[in-house]
């Protein structure tokens, strides 16, 4: 329990506990309702919010629509808690990963903490997950032969990074790392597992779901090859009223921490703001086109499929809309990735762009062969509609939300599964 720490780390664990003050969080599908059509058929088209303050984890894992009843994987704890190591340590990494997400609910006792960025009891740090550990080797940067900066981002790279549920494991979460971390050495490993999410319901393409994508996306970020790392930016070194030097870990905004993290390289702040919100402008402006093609695209497959389609005249343009969707998702799911590469989300935006152009127009031509002219796309202008033309009734799933909160979390589980609520 982080709590055991507090004595020996007051510094760390007070500024620790602050992540709980960052609060808010935006609803993304109300922000983006297209979002819900591309990700119709998978738990996200139910919900998705911005990330919020760690001391949140746990609590926001176990009341999202996206966990249901609590009937799915374990593996959705992985990346929320230090009790999820300890609990591997108990039962193995399989052993785990095979109960369901309600059975190990009582275990959750403790948000993002200590325990899983350090070695026990100090301040040296660990990874504690195995896929971690595995998918730093993968990319031949074991964990043990970096710098203390590189280790500190490894620490975070854990978690926010992308990852999938290997199957024939269990479900257990693995990184695809195995070619590369690039959005094309992961999609070429993925392709030749023939591994998808889920079928989308509407076009009937095998859906692969790019998750966080952070640690990527910086390693190849300039601030990277500086060795400015997370740390440098989200948890700088601050001083308490002794004059001792810590690492603040109310781990949060990194603009919040200008005059301590980046004052030293950058000298103004009001032009960093406004570099950064060209970028964030020009990386929403090109998602906004990729998805409304992506939408087209699944409602056009999901018309040619209901005028008679053949899948030999199908799969090319399918297949184009995966990758296509995998790229804009690599770009995109990561909240930061206008501040941590945003060239790098911009050149996956303008592939992801061709390509469901280039499925667009083959889908075009199938449409013409069966004298289909007129494709009828659903209602995006609000997150009410999306999910009514998706066929997501969200009352019910509310409904079932509510029982599971009420008759397994309430009484039973412990209080950071309720934090906020
Ligand atoms: C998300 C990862 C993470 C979590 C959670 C975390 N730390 Fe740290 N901690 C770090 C990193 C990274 C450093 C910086 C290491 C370095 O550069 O030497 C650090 C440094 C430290 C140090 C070294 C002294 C200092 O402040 O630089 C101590 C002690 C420490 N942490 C204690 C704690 C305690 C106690 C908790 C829980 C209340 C905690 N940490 C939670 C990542 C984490
Ligand atoms: C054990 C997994 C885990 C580790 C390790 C971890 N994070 Fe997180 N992080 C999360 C989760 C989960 C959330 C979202 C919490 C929520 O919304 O309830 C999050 C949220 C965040 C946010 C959003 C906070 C806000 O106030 O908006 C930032 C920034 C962040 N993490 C940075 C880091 C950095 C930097 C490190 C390494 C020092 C790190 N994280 C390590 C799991 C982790
Ligand atoms: C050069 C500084 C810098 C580095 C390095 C950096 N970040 Fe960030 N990060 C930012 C900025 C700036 C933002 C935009 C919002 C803010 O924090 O002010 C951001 C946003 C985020 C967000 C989204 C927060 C939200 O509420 O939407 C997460 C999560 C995050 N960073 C995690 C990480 C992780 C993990 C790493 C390392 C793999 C990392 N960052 C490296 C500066 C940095
Ligand atoms: C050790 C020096 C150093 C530190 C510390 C540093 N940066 Fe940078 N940053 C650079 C360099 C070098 C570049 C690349 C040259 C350029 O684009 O100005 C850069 C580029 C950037 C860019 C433009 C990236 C792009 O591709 O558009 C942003 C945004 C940025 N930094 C934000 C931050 C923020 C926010 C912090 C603090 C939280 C920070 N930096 C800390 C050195 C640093």
């Amino acid at each position: 329990m982080s709590e055991d720490w507090q004595g020996s780390f007051p510094a760390e664990y007070d500024s620790w506990a602050k992540t709980e003050l960052t609060e808010s969080r935006q609803d993304v599908l109300a922000q983006r309702p297209a979002l819900v059509a591309l990700w119709a058929g998978s738990p996200y088209a139910k919900e998705f919010h911005t990330p919020r303050g760690h001391q949140y984890a746990v609590a926001d894992v176990t009341q999202t629509l996206r966990t249901a009843d609590g009937s799915g994987d374990a593996a959705c704890w992985t990346c929320k808690t230090p009790d999820v190591p300890r609990l591997m340590d108990l039962h193995g990494e399989n052993g785990f990963a095979a109960h369901t997400f309600a059975q190990l609910g009582e275990g959750m006792g403790n948000a993002v903490g200590c325990a899983d960025c350090h070695a026990p009891g100090s301040g040296e740090l660990a990874l504690s997950r195995p896929h971690a550990v595995n998918a730093m080797n993968k990319v031949k940067q074991p964990f043990e032969q970096q710098s203390v900066a590189m280790q500190g981002a490894q620490t975070c790279g854990q978690c926010h990074v992308t990852y999938y549920f290997q199957p024939e494991e269990d479900n257990k979460v693995n990184i695809p790392w195995i070619f590369g971390s690039t959005a094309d050495d992961i999609e070429k490993y993925l392709d030749t597992r023939r591994f998808y999410d889920w079928v989308h319901p509407v076009s009937g393409v095998a859906v692969i779901k790019a998750r966080h994508p952070e640690y990527e996306h910086w390693s190849r970020s300039q601030h990277a090859k500086l060795e400015v790392t997370c740390v440098t930016c989200h948890m700088p070194e601050r001083q308490d009223d002794n004059g001792r030097v810590y690492q603040d870990h109310q781990i949060g905004s990194a603009m919040a921490n200008f005059d301590v993290a980046c004052a030293g390289c950058h000298s103004s702040q009001s032009q960093l703001e406004l570099r950064l919100a060209e970028s964030k402008a020009a990386i929403d402006a090109a998602r906004t086109e990729v998805e409304a093609l992506l939408v087209q695209a699944h409602f056009e497959a999901g018309a040619a499929w209901g005028a008679g389609a053949q899948w030999e005249q199908m799969q090319p343009a399918l297949t184009d809309i995966r990758h296509a969707q995998w790229r804009w998702d690599f770009a995109t799911s990561s909240h930061g990735t206008y501040a941590h590469n945003p060239e790098e989300g911009l050149a996956l935006l303008a592939t992801a762009r061709r390509q469901a152009n280039m499925a667009r127009a083959r889908l075009e031509m199938v449409l013409e062969m069966y004298g289909v002219d007129e494709v009828t796309y659903p209602d995006l202008s609000s997150k009410q509609s999306a999910q009514q033309a998706l066929g997501i009734h969200l009352p019910e799933l509310e409904d079932e939300k509510r029982r599971f909160i009420e008759q397994q979390v309430k009484d039973h589980w412990p209080a950071a599964t309720q934090r906020g609520y």
